[in-house]
């Protein structure tokens, strides 16, 4: 079912049932012939030392480049004949020289795309006749059923009761194996060198992926590397860590810098007088967002799902695996905020809605931090709809927020990636927090990059909040994620499932979000040093003049 366009029915049959299929005369002897003296002309350019090599493992990229170039181009037009609409991701050359050590073990190429939608095709097209004492070709048929997913620090077993069948095509013959076949061959023991050219070719609109594992503990994720990825990188497949390998992952096209200063902003508020109080705040206010009937309604489910948490002083009702009770509360906070927060917000959609609560004990406070990133910030922004289900007080521990701080600190925040204010310390920014002190009924919407926290619950009732998490209905959905928390090097940006903060009782667990990515780009980590000398400055400049 896999197997699509491939002409020649008897062809298509033998590719789904066993894996492979000769092709007697796939090239003329005078194309073996050119396909010889072009290799051979440029042997010394390759620089490969090995008994066993390919064109591909070259370090020279022009080398690799002129070789893929005519290979892929030469034989191109004749696969066509056989088949339609693949794409060509290789073209090489295979080279085993005379001698002991050119064996290549039982193996299967990686994985290049979802395997339960598509499949490649190899073309292996001996230029000298294969036989015995050149080390033969062998397959083992039907392995291409079922094969588990393979990639960079992927290498499932190769079971080891493998029914092997020997080949021995003759010199312009094509060896067509799917791309999941399990392939080897024995050392070279005549005295001749043994060539062959190949193409790797897949359905047009096959999407190519590299399987990636940083090392063999670590979660696998899937990267949407594009057509290009083995031309760019496979030669270097011996060293998935290089530098050099990585950068095939750097994919900022759509994110270019988290920073982009001028860049027009989608907009968040539909009012211009709000847009530009919540640009410069970071914050907006707004009186009587609910009614009373709503309050109590609110108030009632929070009664009702209480105990979703019971461990904690300080709390949202995301932090719990009570998956009904939290469903609940997801879908009644919803029902009251969103169409509410909508009025306002431009194109704005839901994430996920809990109820944060402070009871009235000693721990019930909560540190300063920024809510993570979740889109590309250089034009989206995120918002934080937080509702007091109670008047509040100075002692309730209201939320506690430093003004402007979204502009100063705007940098990516995700799982392992330290707060941008730890070089002034959370106990130095005291003394800029501004206490938001709400009535019932009233809202508070904050752009998630702005610094806030909340202190410890003094009265003696619990404080209960409706909350919702909103973002722009066009901004994908992305995680970021530092590669070691100690030593940074790198920020990775996923692309979860859309449930995933719902789905998880604790989404700050890193091998989630790995297990859940599409792709990852890479970026180079640029550490934000704002000292707290720039914070008074900045926050005298801009906030002294007003209320
Ligand atoms: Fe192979
Ligand atoms: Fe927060």
């Amino acid at each position: 079912m896999n197997v699509i366009n491939v002409k020649d029915a008897d062809l298509a049959e033998k590719l789904e049932t066993k894996g492979y299929d000769v092709i007697h005369g796939f090239l003329k002897s005078e194309e073996v012939e050119s396909f010889k003296s072009f290799f051979f002309a440029r042997i010394d350019d390759s620089g490969v030392e090995a008994p066993f090599f390919t064109s591909h493992w070259s370090s020279s990229q022009p080398y690799r480049k002129e070789v893929d170039d005519f290979v892929s181009n030469q034989l191109l037009p004749v696969a066509n004949q056989w088949f339609d609409d693949y794409k060509c991701l290789l073209g090489y050359y295979l080279f085993k020289k005379p001698g002991k050590n050119g064996q290549v073990t039982p193996h299967r190429d990686w994985s290049l795309t979802d395997e339960s939608r598509h499949t490649g095709l190899i073309l292996w097209i001996p230029l000298t006749d294969i036989n015995e004492e050149n080390g033969g070709f062998e397959l083992a048929e039907k392995s291409h059923i079922d094969a588990p997913i393979r990639g960079t620090n992927i290498h499932p077993p190769i079971p080891e009761e493998l029914h092997i069948t020997k080949i021995f095509p003759k010199a312009g013959d094509a060896v067509i194996m799917d791309n999941r076949l399990i392939h080897a061959s024995q050392s070279n023991q005549s005295n001749e060198g043994r060539l062959a050219v190949g193409l790797i070719l897949f359905p047009e609109d096959a999407q190519i992926l590299h399987y990636f594992k940083k090392d063999e503990r670590t979660g696998r994720r899937t990267i949407k590397v594009g057509d290009n990825f083995l031309r760019n990188s496979f030669y270097d497949y011996k060293n998935p860590l290089s530098t050099e390998h990585l950068n095939v992952f750097t994919d900022t096209s759509e994110m270019h810098s988290m920073f982009g200063k001028g860049k027009k902003k989608h907009p968040t508020f539909k009012d211009v007088k709000l847009q530009e109080r919540f640009e410069k705040f970071g914050y907006v206010i707004l009186k009587g967002f609910l009614d009373k009937e709503t309050i109590s309604h609110l108030y009632s489910v929070y009664q009702e799902n209480a105990n979703v948490v019971t461990d904690k002083s300080f709390f949202i009702s995301q932090w719990s695996n009570k998956r009904e009770m939290k469903d609940q509360i997801n879908k009644e906070v919803q029902k009251a905020l969103v169409p509410r927060a909508q009025k306002y917000l431009f194109n704005y959609d839901p994430v996920f809605a809990v109820f944060g609560v402070k009871h009235p004990k000693p721990d019930s406070d909560m540190y300063l931090h920024q809510d993570w990133s979740h889109v590309d910030e250089t034009y989206f922004r995120t918002v934080n709809v937080w509702c007091p289900l109670l008047s509040l007080t100075a002692k309730h521990g209201p939320v506690q927020l430093i003004k402007g701080s979204h502009r100063l600190f705007d940098t990516w925040r995700g799982v392992d990636i330290p707060d941008s204010f730890l070089g002034i310390g959370a106990e130095n920014l005291k003394p800029y927090l501004t206490d938001m002190i709400l009535e019932a009924g009233d809202v508070l919407m904050w752009d998630h990059r702005i610094i806030h926290g909340s202190g410890i619950n003094q009265t003696d009732t619990s404080r209960v909040a409706a909350i919702v998490n909103m973002r722009p209905r066009d901004a994908k959905f992305y995680l970021f994620y530092a590669d070691s928390y100690e030593d940074i090097k790198e920020i990775e940006v996923f692309e979860p499932s859309a449930d995933f903060f719902t789905a998880n009782d604790s989404a700050n667990e890193p091998s989630l979000v790995k297990e859940s990515a599409l792709f990852c780009h890479h970026f180079p980590y640029e550490k934000l040093t704002v000292t707290e000398k720039q914070l008074s400055e900045f926050l005298d400049e801009e906030f002294s003049n007003l209320e």
